[in-house]
């Protein structure tokens, strides 16, 4: 089965993760993103993914390549420039096989494992147009709401509902950027033009074919936010989402690569990278990922936190909800916490503590004692 995975947004809301890299490839846990929705979509039954690129997707070609170690076809599209979410489907309808083939189309931030063989299945029951993958959830107010009959056909379709157009309930089924397409939704979209798949195509469809399809029980997550890519990484941690990474993990929740040299203790769920190295007195976990060649220094503690490879952390340091990028140094006692988001190759120097939130852009050298906040 084929699959059109759009990755052409900026990624803006997980800077300075996304400042030198882009949004699909950035590391989650062990892997680029976008390798754990190929995984799941392989596990899935489709074999051959068009990747919608709205940049040069250069990084995105070097961390994929063509998808054979993944065991699928793996393209790529770029737009001219870019054309929203239908627009972009439009412009690489020319890759997309048959006209009697359905395809898929996801959106390309989500963390999940919903079961889009069952989304597939009840699409071809129903004789369907389009059928849209939806989760519950209690806010909709950042995502495409969808009201749906009995028999599963969406009676509304409301993208970013106003406060004012919400019921009060405590459950909404929202679109969850998974669609079981049929060749025909093609027709419907203009060439060479901007238009949202949201705004301009699912309202349009509403009565004419298009359906939803409720995940119960499955993982799903849009990890487009430090706060969100941080859960994510806990919940692959825990189990909580069916991914790779679970294997590695196995029972005891842990995966220490063979020649990481460890004095200090390392308490799962947790992952360390080749070449690390945890001084006496260190505490690492638990929720902790430690990337490739990361040191960490005596005494130092890491919990709830994500460091990327070759980070250095000083003697007696406290990183605790954090997200650290590759290559970042951290001097001796400095404490980062507080959902910081440290992009790649800052350096932080003794005597800082950084914690609400803050974002620290690539490159950046922060003096002893800077900021204590
Ligand atoms: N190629 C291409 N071109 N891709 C695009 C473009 C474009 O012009 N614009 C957005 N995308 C990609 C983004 O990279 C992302 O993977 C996907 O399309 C959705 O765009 P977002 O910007 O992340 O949208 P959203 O999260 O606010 O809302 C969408 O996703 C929700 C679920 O997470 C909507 O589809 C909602 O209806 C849905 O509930
Ligand atoms: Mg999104």
């Amino acid at each position: 089965m084929q699959a059109v995975i759009l990755v052409g947004g900026e990624g803006t809301r997980l800077r300075p993760l996304t400042s030198r890299q882009p949004k699909p490839v950035i590391t989650l846990v062990d892997r680029p993103f976008l390798v754990y929705m190929l995984e799941w979509l392989r596990r899935h039954g489709v074999d051959d993914v068009i990747l919608s690129c709205g940049f040069e997707p250069t990084k995105i070609r070097e961390a994929l390549g063509d998808g054979s170690s993944l065991g699928l076809k793996l393209r790529y599209v770029v737009e001219p420039e870019p054309r929203g979410t239908a627009g972009a489907l439009k412009y690489a309808a020319d890759e997309l096989g048959g006209l009697e083939d359905r395809f898929l189309m996801l959106n390309g931030d989500v963390l999940t494992d919903v079961d889009v063989t069952a989304q597939v299945a009840q699409h071809a029951a129903t004789g369907a147009v389009a059928t849209l993958g939806l989760v519950p959830v209690e806010d909709p107010s950042a995502y495409g709401l969808v009201l749906c009959d009995r028999d599963h056909a969406v009676t509304g379709f409301l993208e970013k509902p106003a406060p004012s157009q919400l019921g009060g309930i405590d459950r909404y089924y929202i679109s969850a950027g998974i669609y079981v397409l049929e060749h025909q939704v093609l027709d419907m979209i203009p060439s060479g033009q901007n238009v949202s798949i949201e705004r301009a195509i699912w309202p349009a469809l509403v009565g004419n074919g298009l359906h939803g399809s409720r995940a119960e029980g499955a993982y799903w997550m849009d990890i487009g936010t430090p706060e969100r890519y941080l859960q994510g990484t806990f919940d692959i941690l825990e189990g909580n989402v069916q991914t790779g990474v679970a294997e590695r993990l196995g029972s005891g929740f842990l995966a220490v690569a063979d020649d990481v040299v460890a004095d200090g203790r390392i308490v799962p769920p947790a992952v360390v990278g080749a070449g690390s190295t945890i001084a006496a007195g260190a505490h690492v976990g638990s929720l902790v990922v430690l990337g490739a060649g990361v040191t960490i220094g005596a005494g130092a503690r890491v919990e709830r936190a994500v460091v990327l490879d070759g980070v250095t952390v000083g003697a007696g340091a406290v990183l605790a909800d954090c997200i650290v990028a590759a290559g970042v140094e951290i001097a001796d006692g400095a404490v980062v916490r507080g959902g910081a988001v440290l992009g790649e190759g800052v350096r932080v120097g003794a005597g800082n503590v950084l914690s609400a939130g803050i974002k620290v852009f690539p490159g950046t050298d922060l003096p002893a004692g800077a900021i204590k906040f």
